[in-house]
């Protein structure tokens, strides 16, 4: 056994790291929110954090760095084509997103992702302290639970899927599908984003064992001398560190940076914005048919509107994300070949991602924010959007197939797949008159103000430590 009372296993470190040319490593945290809800708890319990570095073949020691022990786990090369790119990107993930891209299927994948898997377990199970808490997260780490379970049956497992759990006629189709519920029962805790993910899960657990499921519990037999054990699978709706975003997005630089934007557009009279990573899951091709079609049929005019829509690289190796990247070039090229003028474009295409900083003065300048994903687990843009909006300005269009839908329910909601529906919708948020704006935002804003990160970890932990006796204290 470890040293570590709190142990958070994840496919990356919240760390980039870089190796000098004597061999010193440097690192720097990346932005998000999940480091930033866990910092306190890792302070306050001697925490260790287990991931990849992001790099192939980097093998390091664990060590201290931003307030607790960081332990890399090396992936090669060929691991992180199959086990990173293939069984996690190329079959998981569509296959988690309602199929909106086809999933595929290998043998090879699969054997990466059972190796690969073994090893954070492993790592988890060396760093933990006898009776401690290991947090597991998402999709690439499903197998975990099950393995620690067998390496360390003293400590206390809580995952955590960040994106949707599919319906059991969907998931289904993996050939691994009971190899992965088992994966995951090895759990105490099971965490989604939304009570339908749950739903799914439990259906799938029914389905595809024959174990006692009694409404969000689940019973597995002990064996030998071992007691039954139960395992819970629920909803924990994640967030942003909301006070924060708030408190960034009030700054004297920001707002002046908010200004200043509007003006190097030529001060648009509307200002629409899309800020996503570039991924197939976001809807952003249906977005731009939308806004395409405004133009097209003159309820928008450039240069009196125009769009923003920032694009953070992402799986660039991934076939489908390549396909998504041309065929979304393409479209602003054609959108702005066809409505553009001399110096003013309709679509600010950037395919980079910002500091935090940016990200909130453009969410400060941007009248309305444009959130059309096909599926997503949660949508995190969202909740930023409406923490920078401290002015109740702007309004938010949302999909209902976002996690967030949930609880946004004062968002202009869409069916992104209904071009004319979108379309109306943003003439609507285009149009909404300034007190009924006010009165949605202020709404909105009590809800993510409310429910931000911090208690959702404290939600989950508080959770996963009543699930069996355990000394550790949250935050
Ligand atoms: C989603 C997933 C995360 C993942 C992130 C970025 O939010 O739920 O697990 O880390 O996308 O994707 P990447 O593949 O770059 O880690």
């Amino acid at each position: 056994a470890g040293e570590h009372e709190f142990v958070v296993v994840a496919n990356r470190l919240p760390v980039d790291i870089s190796v000098a040319q004597d061999g010193s490593l440097s690192w720097q945290r990346s932005p998000g929110g999940l480091v930033t809800a866990l910092a306190p708890i890792m302070q306050k319990n001697d925490g260790a954090w287990v991931g990849w570095s992001g790099q192939a073949d980097f093998s390091h020691e664990p060590f201290d760095g931003e307030g607790m022990r960081l332990w890399p786990v090396a992936l090669s090369e060929e691991e992180i084509a199959s086990y990173y790119e293939g069984f996690s990107n190329g079959t998981l993930w569509p296959l988690y997103h309602d199929v909106i891209v086809a999933p595929e299927f290998h043998r090879t994948w699969w054997n990466a992702y059972v190796s690969v898997n073994r090893r954070f377990a492993a790592a988890a199970a060396e760093a933990a302290a006898p009776g401690g808490t290991v947090w597991v997260h998402d999709y690439q780490l499903q197998l975990v639970p099950a393995v620690l379970r067998l390496l360390r049956p003293d400590v206390k497992i809580g995952f955590f899927n960040h994106i949707p759990f599919p319906p059991v006629e969907i998931f289904g189709q993996l050939p691994w599908r009971r190899q992965v519920v088992e994966g995951l029962l090895g759990a105490d805790l099971v965490g989604f984003q939304r009570p339908g993910d749950a739903a799914n899960f439990l259906r799938a657990v029914r389905r595809l064992t024959d174990l006692k499921v009694q409404g969000p519990q689940v019973t597995i037999p002990g064996r030998w001398s071992r007691p039954d054990r139960a395992v819970r699978a629920q909803a924990f709706p994640i967030s942003i560190d909301a006070a924060s975003f708030d408190s960034l997005a009030r700054t004297p630089e920001v707002l002046a940076r908010a200004k200043e934007i509007r003006k190097e557009l030529g001060s648009p009279e509307v200002l629409l914005l899309g800020v996503d990573r570039l991924d197939y899951t976001k809807g952003i091709r249906h977005r731009l048919k939308a806004f395409g079609e405004l133009l097209e049929d003159g309820q928008l005019r450039v240069p009196e509107a125009s769009m923003i829509q920032v694009a953070s690289p992402s799986r660039e190796r991934v076939e489908q994300y390549r396909q998504l990247r041309d065929e979304v070039e393409v479209t602003v090229g054609r959108i702005n070949g066809d409505f553009g003028t001399l110096g003013r474009a309709a679509v600010h295409y950037l395919h980079h991602s910002y500091p935090m900083e940016e990200m909130a003065a453009l969410y400060r300048a941007a009248d309305v924010m444009l959130v059309t994903s096909l599926r997503d687990g949660m949508n995190l843009v969202a909740k930023e959007y409406v923490a920078a909006r401290s002015d109740l300005g702007g309004a938010l269009v949302l999909s209902e197939f976002t996690g967030a839908a949930d609880e946004l329910t004062q968002a202009l909601q869409i069916n992104p797949h209904d071009i004319d529906g979108t379309k109306a919708t943003i003439m609507r948020a285009i149009g909404m008159d300034a007190k009924e704006g006010r009165r949605r935002m202020r709404s909105l804003r009590r809800r993510v103000l409310e429910h931000d990160v911090q208690r959702w970890a404290d939600d989950f932990l508080g959770y996963l430590a009543m699930s069996v006796p355990s000394p550790m204290s949250v935050a």
